[in-house]
């Protein structure tokens, strides 16, 4: 039986408490252990900075030398042992220490940082029209002229491609960009031939893992293939072509394709199914492909994979000589919610996404012996046997019946809920209801499982009770679309406010992430596999960049903070009809800027923001040396002495941590509309914090492009803090660039110092 569990499938690895802290430290002792000391090898990644030779050969001599002393050994004894060199994007290398080498490695001249190998996880159709993304010639349309992304290439970095899926032919495309240096590197099942003009390039890096593929028991290929299928949904929803007729056994039919559609792809796989391990990503392999990435010549990357919102991850660090050179980088918020400080990918040069669901729905019929009928949710189309759907029974003798369950409140994990279902199946019963928190789906494409709220879960059970002989007649699902489903924030997408920099809003927008119907890879020999649904903020990240290439064709000089500046400041906080968003976990609760951060993107508006807040290498560094890391990463530019304050960094939002008293903050908007246009500011005040803004009115014209404003909040609140929320928005009476204010009132002076 094919089980195919969506939910869940790629999580964050979670630190206990403990852990958190012990890494805090180790992040600034160069993130070595001082205290038991190990004279086994482990592998450490020694990060030189910015590369000191044009040359690539020189970078790696240099490799050599410092190795070699470290190690007491010649240079090709050194050379010997050296698992990766990054040479192009930046300088450094991989390689086995101890954990006294990796001292004394940390201490030679040149070396920046030397991290330990670690571990990172992987987190249609109907998606695009949801966003308003056409490419049809009607009135106000902005894309016609983006060519629906040619020219642009995106280099996906996740678990390698399906050559063979239609998302990724390249009829009618013209010629490879000349400006492409990237390859297509052959191995298992995957020949240079099939690479194409869509898929430009495929590379696969399995040194941090080489050791654990084991192809007998997790199906893997040494090579760009995606044995996952993973990498294959995430890079057709981004980049996919156009494919027609497309549906999940005739749920969600409609035609196939990403958001950009004629933009080539470049492929970089560096996460592996290891046996009871799927998805599994070093940053070993990670920082190998970004090194790839930047030399081919990528103008952005597509990451869905998890980081971690307990560090400053030191993959997002390395990002930033992605974005140096233009690259934008978006990643996926990551799938811990619904609790508080989850969220991943904190750093203010990536693009962080977070997950929603759309206005398409799935919906079971329930019907109960009593003839009333509920709605639920699932993905079971009725074409394999149903069996006789007749009794529920709480949670014994399940075979035949159909099992009611409810899933722990407390647990934001449904991945035990998940389990349960498993077992109620493999004891024979016909279906399943689970009552949980999220009404998300679980799918088991073949089974019936269908998810109700807890208020629902609670009337079927109080109707078992009631009935001596209670009956339930499960019905097939069908789809459904349109404005009576509201979109919410899904439950599983990381929130905010992110854990180490409150002052930065994370995460930065949110995109369609549930249930979303792209390439996949068979896994039976079922040709409708090669399509399928699944959910996630890995789901949501191509969403955004798709909508990054588009942008990049129309503003092929915007950087990627005016990118991000774009996406965010027209963001919609309501759904495409107007309804208030709300959060799947608590429909009572509006979802606010640490559930999907600016809003849902919307392309439209995006290509067309009147104002952007830019940001360059200077203020990056800024975050750097306010962040503490003003020695280790000196090589990208000199701290100021006077350490600069987070909350002034030129973001498209303003969050505050720690209010008490009152705050003065500065932004720079640039003008990208029309030359000569007044913008008038307006404020929607958190409650009980007094917002003004000066000067209220901004004029532009053909000599002033850029003009600053400070933004001073002051709370009102003698009582009780806690964070409240509103926006501040810049209108010339056609553009409208909104800002989200987030504040926390404190009442008692913090000794924290952001850490809480
Ligand atoms: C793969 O796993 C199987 C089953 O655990 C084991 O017997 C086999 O030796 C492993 N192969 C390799 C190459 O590790
Ligand atoms: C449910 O409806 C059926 C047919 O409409 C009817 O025969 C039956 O009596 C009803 N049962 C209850 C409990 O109302
Ligand atoms: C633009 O505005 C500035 C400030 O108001 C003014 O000094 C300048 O002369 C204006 N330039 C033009 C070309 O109108
Ligand atoms: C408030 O938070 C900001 C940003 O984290 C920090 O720079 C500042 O020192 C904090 N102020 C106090 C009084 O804690």
């Amino acid at each position: 039986m094919h089980f195919h569990i969506q939910m869940k499938k790629y999580t964050t690895v979670t630190l206990s408490a403990q852990c958190i802290l012990l890494f805090l430290l180790l992040s600034y002792q160069q993130h070595l252990s001082t205290a038991s000391e190990n004279a086994a090898n482990k592998i450490y990644i020694v990060y030189m900075g910015e590369r000191k030779h044009g040359d690539p050969s020189l970078v790696v001599d240099s490799h050599h030398n410092v190795l070699a002393t470290v190690l007491g050994t010649s240079k090709e004894t050194a050379a010997d042992s050296i698992i990766y060199h990054y040479k192009h994007g930046f300088s450094g290398f991989a390689t086995s220490l101890t954990d006294s080498q990796a001292k004394i490695m940390a201490e030679m001249p040149g070396v920046v940082d030397v991290m330990p190998k670690m571990v990172h996880k992987l987190h249609t159709t109907r998606s695009w029209d949801y966003l308003g993304l056409s490419f049809s010639h009607a009135t106000n349309n902005p894309y016609p002229k983006s060519n629906m992304g040619d020219g642009i290439i995106v280099g996906v970095i996740d678990s390698g491609i399906r050559p063979e899926s239609e998302s990724f032919r390249d009829k009618g495309l013209g010629p490879i960009p000349s400006r492409w240096k990237g390859e297509c590197m052959g191995g298992d099942q995957f020949k240079s031939t099939h690479c194409n003009r869509k898929l430009i390039g495929a590379r696969w890096f399995a040194k941090g893992v080489e050791d654990k593929i084991n192809t007998t028991v997790a199906m893997e290929y040494l090579s760009p293939r995606d044995a996952n299928g993973h990498g294959t949904h995430t890079a057709s929803t981004a980049v996919g072509s156009l494919v027609r007729d497309v549906s999940f056994k005739g749920l969600a039919q409609g035609t196939v394709r990403g958001g950009a559609p004629r933009a080539r792809l470049a492929v970089y796989k560096a996460c592996w199914d290891l046996p009871g391990n799927a998805g599994h990503c070093t940053n070993v392999d990670v920082l190998k492909a970004v090194d790839e990435a930047i030399r081919d010549g990528v103008d952005l990357l597509s990451l869905s994979i998890a980081g971690d919102g307990n560090i400053i991850d030191p993959v997002d660090i390395m990002l930033l000589h992605a974005v140096a050179k233009g690259i934008t980088v978006v990643c996926g918020a990551g799938n811990d919610g619904p609790r508080l400080h989850t969220v991943g990918h904190i750093v203010p040069w990536i693009i962080t996404v977070a997950a929603s669901t759309m206005d398409r729905s799935f919906p079971s019929a329930i019907m109960l012996g009593n003839n009333r009928t509920i709605m639920g949710q699932s993905l079971f189309t009725g074409d394999k046997e149903t069996g006789n759907c007749e009794d529920i029974v709480p949670d014994s003798r399940m075979k035949g019946k159909v099992v009611l369950c409810f899933a722990s409140a407390s647990d934001p994990n449904i991945a035990n809920a998940i389990q349960g279902v498993k077992n109620i199946r493999s004891s024979g019963a016909v279906g399943s209801i689970i009552a949980i928190y999220r009404t998300v789906l679980i799918s088991y494409y073949e089974w019936q499982c269908i998810t109700v709220d807890y208020d629902l879960g609670a009337q079927i059970l109080s109707y078992t009770r009631s009935s001596r002989k209670p009956m339930v007649k499960l019905n097939p699902t069908k789809t459904f679309v349109g404005k009576a489903v509201s979109t919410k924030i899904a439950g599983f997408s990381s929130r905010g406010p992110s854990m180490l920099s409150p002052g930065i809003l994370k995460p930065d927008v949110a995109a369609p992430g549930v249930n979303i119907l792209a390439a996949y890879v068979p896994k039976e020999k079922n040709s409708y596999q090669s399509f399928a649904f699944d959910s996630g903020t890995s789901m949501a990240c191509p969403h955004v960049s798709g909508i990054v290439v588009l942008l990049k064709v129309l503003h092929p000089n915007w950087s990627p903070a005016a990118i991000r500046s774009a996406l965010a400041t027209t963001a919609s906080t309501t759904d495409p009809s107007g309804e208030t968003i709300f959060t799947v976990e608590d429909p009572q609760t509006v979802a606010n800027p640490f559930h999907f951060g600016s809003g849902i993107v919307n392309p439209n508006r995006a290509a067309d923001p009147g104002l952007i807040y830019d940001m360059g290498m200077t203020d990056y560094v800024h975050y750097l040396c306010s962040m503490g890391y003003s020695k280790s990463y000196s090589h990208f530019s000199v701290c100021p002495n006077k350490k600069p304050s987070i909350l002034n960094l030129n973001l498209p939002s303003i969050t505050i941590p720690n209010l008490s008293g009152s705050v003065t903050v500065i932004r720079t908007v640039t003008n990208v509309g029309p030359v000569e246009s007044t913008y008038v500011a307006s404020i929607e005040h958190p409650l009980g914090v007094k917002v003004g803004v000066k000067p209220p009115e901004l004029a532009f014209n053909s000599t002033v492009k850029t003009l600053s404003f400070t933004v001073t909040l002051s709370s009102n609140h003698k009582a009780i803090g806690g964070y409240y929320f509103g926006r501040l928005s810049w209108s010339d009476g056609i553009h409208k660039v909104t800002s989200p204010i987030s504040v926390r009132t404190e009442i008692i002076p913090s000794y924290t110092d952001g850490f809480y």
